[in-house]
């Protein structure tokens, strides 16, 4: 909180800046990097930017000054009417504008702006009229991704969404101290959705993922999802069964690696013991396997909700087992599994899940046109999950959460795909693929989503959302350490 005199000072300087030309004050009144807000947009400006701008403008108009202002204060924010004059450089005639302009002042510096331009002669008329101004330009439009969201039962703090992203530190398929340390620095996103996490030993397919299965595992998710709690987060574990994406090395005693169809993913997987090797053929799962692994699902969100967390993300996405159903060169069974069937797996497994723990705590997760794992749009792909989402909106999930891999070099999932996904869809709908701060909040203000999910920038920027609110610059990912085991590139950055 700024107290008034620090305001009126940071006013002070930038009528210098502005009147004077005193450029080198612009550092002490504008902060690293701030948002502004206009008419036409937003853009994030560095001081030096900001300088610039002047230089340019003073230059373009002459004699270019402050003349008269109003401002309110109320602790946090600062709005000022400020009427600005200049001489047109063509006609030798005097012009002048209103600038009437909210500020979100941060340790004695511009944090953020919001700008809008008027003839001379507009005031702000009463407080009340600041405020709706406030909410309308600052707050609504611009502001969503920090605001808060009622996802089923849940008030989360923000909608900047964690992204399941498979780590590989869970030694034994049970996550450790280091796995809880990671996902307690990232407490303070809306939702964190955790790691891929296997509901059965035949699921475990990659190396050293996590399961939730026994109680081993229940006990030490328990840890992780206290902690988070503890600082005021959320967390829902992504339940994802591999399936065909399996290599007999990384795989429990006794498993079996198992799909619709004994149909091989074309290329290698990498094993912690043995390298790359080939993807074998999966074993075909017979009516019992199938009815088996619906119950393994339904049994891990019983576990997950024992073990903590806020509920669970069904992945039915980027080629694991249930998007193996969903898949038709995955799938060439000719029963009830199969063909028009195709849905049925992804669906019992939803309307079980909902039914054990209650649909407010089950999302799920799809990738329509995804191209992992041997995937790939298919013919109808688009009917296809149009009806599959009517059906998911009958069971009453609390959320879909749609892939969109085409920053990652995937197809473009068509924009009109996802919007009328959205539209058959009675839950909350999860954006997620290549986000930054900007393209969230025009998405959000669009009503493209409810919320959005980031994956790449959480990896080395723990403090993601205070970043992304103060327009802070990222640090990249390092795919050298995404998967390794260990605290490098993931505790230790
Ligand atoms: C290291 C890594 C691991 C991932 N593991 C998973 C996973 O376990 N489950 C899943 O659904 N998606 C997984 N993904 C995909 C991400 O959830 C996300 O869709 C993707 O990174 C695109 O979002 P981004 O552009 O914000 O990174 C993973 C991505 C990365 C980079």
């Amino acid at each position: 909180m700024q107290n008034l005199e620090s305001t009126k000072a940071l006013f002070d300087r930038w009528e210098r800046v502005w009147n004077n030309g005193e450029l080198d004050l612009v550092p002490s009144c504008v902060a690293e990097k701030y948002i502004r807000h206009e008419d036409a947009g937003e853009r994030i400006v560095s001081p030096q930017e900001y300088a610039s701008e002047i230089e340019r403008l003073r230059s373009d108009r002459p004699n270019m000054r402050i003349v008269a202002y109003d401002h309110a204060f109320d602790g946090e924010r600062a709005w000022y009417r400020v009427d600005f004059k200049w001489t047109d450089k063509d006609s030798g005639e005097e012009r002048s504008r209103a600038s009437l302009q909210v500020w979100r002042i941060e340790h004695g510096k511009l944090a953020e702006a919001w700008v809008a331009n008027h003839p001379v002669g507009t005031t702000w008329g009463d407080a009340a009229a600041l405020e709706r101004w406030t909410a309308e330009k600052g707050q609504a439009a611009t502001r969503q991704l920090f605001s808060t969201f009622q996802l089923g039962q849940l008030q989360l703090r923000n909608r900047v969404v964690m992204a399941p992203m498979t780590r590989s530190r869970a030694i034994g398929n049970v996550p450790n101290d280091l796995v809880a340390e990671y996902y307690t620095a990232r407490a303070d996103s809306g939702l964190i959705i955790t790691e891929g996490t296997s509901p059965s030993p035949d699921g475990l397919g990659q190396p050293r993922i996590p399961g939730l299965f026994n109680r081993e595992q229940v006990t030490a998710w328990r840890k992780v999802t206290d902690r988070v709690h503890e600082k005021g987060g959320r967390i829902f574990v992504q339940l994802m069964h591999t399936g065909r994406v399996a290599h007999p090395a990384n795989m429990p005693e006794g498993s079996k690696i198992v799909a619709p169809s004994p149909v091989a993913i074309e290329g290698n997987i990498y094993t912690d013991t043995e390298g790359h090797k080939p993807y074998p053929v999966p074993s075909q799962m017979s009516t019992l396997e199938i009815e088996h692994a619906i119950e393994e699902f339904v049994q891990a969100a019983r576990y997950a909700v024992e073990a903590g967390f806020d509920g669970v993300e069904i992945n039915a996405a980027n080629g694991y087992l249930i998007e193996q159903f969903l898949h038709p060169s995955a799938n060439r069974r000719s029963d009830e599994w199969g063909g028009e069937g195709r849905d049925r797996f992804a669906l019992e497994i939803a309307k079980r899940t909902a039914s054990a723990i209650g649909g407010d705590r089950v999302g799920i997760r799809i990738s329509p046109h995804g191209a992992i794992n041997d995937t790939g749009p298919f013919p109808g792909v688009d009917a296809f999950y149009l009806e599959f989402a009517a059906k998911l909106s009958e069971l009453e999930l609390v959320y879909i959460h749609l892939v969109d891999h085409s920053s990652m070099g995937a197809p473009q999932v068509p924009a009109d795909l996802k919007a009328q996904i959205r539209e058959r869809f009675r839950g909350a709908f999860l954006l997620s693929g290549g986000y930054d701060a900007s393209r969230a909040e025009a998405d959000l203000a669009d009503g493209k989503g409810d919320l959005v999910v980031f994956g790449r920038p959480y990896l080395n920027n723990p403090d993601l959302v205070e970043k992304l609110k103060v327009g802070a610059p990222l640090r990249d990912a390092d795919p050298h350490t995404f998967y390794t085991p260990g605290p490098e590139g993931y505790t230790e950055l």
